[in-house]
């Protein structure tokens, strides 16, 4: 038999996103469902990318700039790098494949924490490397157990800060002397920075001053979150402009849409609308982390835009009692964490609602 698939794709289950909220609504029977499953960001996309957007619209018969450079130029000043530091891709999920594709091999070991983000595990057997879980300690990057495991077939690491599901953050300290004992010739090193945005712990590591230190480290960061652009699907990297050239060979040329770039750069002359968000986030996260658990559901200490308290035995039953109160969680189970929900942070009165059917579900007999 002629084999047409490559082996590699055997090892790999599709993502599954879930049901579109279109599909959900309609389903349900619930016109407005409120989805804290997905960590978007309740507010909404700024008034001038919704202007951007409208002006760009008469423009869709017109390739994009293949190089995203006026957003590349805008992300250089506000990040303190010079554009070849930085590419753009149809989302962060873009960057990891493009990364993968440019560096893994069969016969590479790709370590990453376990549980983790799933596009990392998917990539890297993707390329046909072998993913190398290593276990949280608790909700924490054991990044001593990484190092342990790091070998010559060691081709990168990924390391996501604040961590999802995990909602921890690595802290700057030790993830600097972890990268000053992986040396000079250690592997790739992939700063997962997608929720950085929501940080205020001082201890927070900064990607893009490590990436100028630590010529194998790429940060990626995306404005699928902050800049409530999920939809529009752009993320970027930083790095030295050695590691641009390699991922300029796989990229596509056209990577990035012209609404996502016109959105994108728009997004960040509004800084009002990022303080907003991020503002929403860290008022209503302490609130929300102590309401859950003085309802004795704990959750570790989030620095993203998303909580992960645990419930116990009545987890799914209580994912089932809020979605027919039309709010959308994440299942803890399915993202490794059993027994716990994912809930994204939303707006005041979706935070309030959410509690008030925590009390009737863990309330009834
Ligand atoms: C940890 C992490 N990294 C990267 C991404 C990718 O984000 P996007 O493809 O929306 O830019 C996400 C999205 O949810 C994420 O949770």
């Amino acid at each position: 038999m002629r084999r047409i698939w490559r082996q590699a794709l055997e090892a790999v289950t599709p993502y599954e996103a879930g049901k579109s909220l279109e599909a959900l609504s309609q389903e349900l029977g619930l016109p407005a469902i409120v989805r804290l499953s997905s960590n978007e960001n309740p507010l909404g996309p700024s008034p001038l990318v919704i202007e951007a957007l409208r002006q760009e619209a008469a423009r869709a018969h017109l390739y994009p700039d293949g190089g995203s450079t006026r957003l590349r130029e805008a992300l250089g000043s506000w990040l303190g790098v010079p554009p070849d530091w930085l590419m753009a891709g149809n989302g962060g999920d873009e960057l990891l494949g493009l990364i993968a594709r440019a560096a893994f091999e069969p016969g590479d070991e790709i370590l990453m924490p376990k549980p983790a983000f799933e596009p990392y595990g998917i990539e890297a057997r993707l390329s046909g490397a072998t993913p190398v879980e290593i276990p949280l300690r608790g909700y924490d990057t054991d990044l001593d157990a990484m190092l342990a495991r790091v070998g010559p077939k060691t081709k990168a690491i990924f390391l996501c800060t604040p961590h999802n599901p995990a909602t921890t953050i690595i802290r700057r300290g030790p993830l600097d002397q972890f990268l000053a004992k992986l040396g000079d010739d250690g592997p790739l090193v992939i700063l997962d920075e997608a929720y950085r945005d929501f940080s205020d712990d001082p201890e927070t590591p900064d990607g893009v001053a490590l990436a100028r230190r630590w010529p194998r480290l790429i940060a990626l960061r995306t404005f699928s979150k902050i800049a409530a652009l999920a939809g529009l699907r752009v993320g970027y990297v930083v790095g030295a402009p050695e590691i641009m050239g390699w991922l300029n060979r796989v990229r596509a040329p056209f990577n990035v849409n012209r609404f996502a770039q016109v959105a994108a750069v728009a997004a960040l002359e509004d800084r009002a609308h990022l303080e907003r968000t991020r503002a929403l986030v860290l008022s209503e996260r302490p609130r929300l982390l102590a309401e859950l658990a003085r309802r004795g559901c704990p959750a570790p200490p989030s620095q993203a835009n998303f909580l992960l308290p645990r419930i116990g035995a009545q987890a799914r039953e209580l994912a089932a009692a809020l979605l027919k109160a039309g709010i959308l969680v994440r299942d803890g189970g399915a993202v490794g964490f059993p027994e716990h929900l994912r809930i994204a942070i939303g707006r005041p009165e979706d935070n309030a609602r959410l509690l008030e059917v925590l009390d009737e579900t863990l309330a009834a007999p």
